[in-house]
């Protein structure tokens, strides 16, 4: 039990990492807001999760809409007295684009959810971590974070970015006992793909070729283990790092 008596919100936890992360937090103490845009999912999720005994409620909301995510962190604090522990984790991809076929929408679109949207609700969390000197953000970005053919440029870009905003705070919070990780995955079993609709054909081409070099995709539950750590004591040293998770595939 590495986060008795925690209390957790992880974004996008309808599906995928976010579910993994949320169960795990779950198994080891910690009190979990499920949070997802897909009221079906996150409900089935958390009743899931709720029929093993496992304190857990779902919370319907959108990363676009700024109201949403107060009063997520309002439920969060009212049902359960207070947040130690963040995982931005939801987003959606971009389907490959190359910057030229990028549309203002597409842009927008994928800024706002993967990267806007954290900004906006770690802000909120902030301002309870600060007023009781201690808290966790762990990012959940991606190999495309760190390389430049693994998603088109709005994913590209937000992925980057979470992971400047992830330096910047480790700095500027960590003397105040706020720690800001990320992680990195590569390829994952997810529903990633549902998340946008035909490939851009010259951005797909162009990313392909790593594609090919790929070692497999992970499971969500083994990068549900790296958040674990980061989000416990046992990373109390780690402050504004990136752990890839990706079997080796940024390497070569
Ligand atoms: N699957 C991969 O190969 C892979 C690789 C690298 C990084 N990642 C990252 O892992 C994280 C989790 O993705 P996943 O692979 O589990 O995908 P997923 O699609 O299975 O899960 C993402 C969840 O986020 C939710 N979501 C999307 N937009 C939202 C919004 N505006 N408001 C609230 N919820 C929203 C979706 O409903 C979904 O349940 C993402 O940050 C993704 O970029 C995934």
């Amino acid at each position: 039990m590495f986060l008795e008596s925690k209390v957790s919100i992880v974004t996008g936890a309808g599906s995928g990492v976010g579910e993994a992360t949320a169960e795990l937090f779950a198994k080891n103490g910690s009190t979990v807001v499920l949070m997802d845009y897909n009221r079906e999912r996150v409900e089935r999720v958390t009743a899931r999760l709720k029929a093993q005994n496992l304190s857990t409620e779902s919370f319907v909301a959108n990363l676009k809409n700024e109201d949403d995510l107060r009063e997520l962190v309002k439920f969060t604090t009212d049902t359960f007295g207070t947040v130690d522990i963040l995982v931005n984790n939801a987003a959606v991809m971009d389907a490959h684009t190359s910057l030229g076929n990028v549309t203002n929408e597409l842009w927008d679109h994928v800024i706002a959810t993967n990267l806007t949207g954290a900004f906006k609700l770690t802000r909120e969390v902030l301002r309870i971590f600060l007023a009781k000197g201690g808290g966790v953000v762990v990012n959940v970005s991606s190999t495309a974070g760190i390389r430049g053919g693994r998603g088109g440029a709005a994913y590209t870009a937000a992925k980057h970015g979470i992971i400047g905003l992830t330096r910047n705070m480790a700095d500027h919070y960590g003397h105040r006992g706020i720690r800001v990780n990320a992680i990195a995955p590569g390829g994952i079993k997810s529903n990633l793909r549902d998340s946008y609709g035909e490939r851009d054909p010259e951005g797909f081409a162009r990313n392909s070729r790593c594609s090919a070099m790929g070692p497999g995709e992970g499971e969500p539950s083994e990068i549900a283990q790296i958040a674990l750590f980061l989000a416990s004591p046992a990373s109390s040293i780690v402050n504004g790092a990136v752990i890839v998770g990706d079997r080796g595939w940024t390497i070569f």
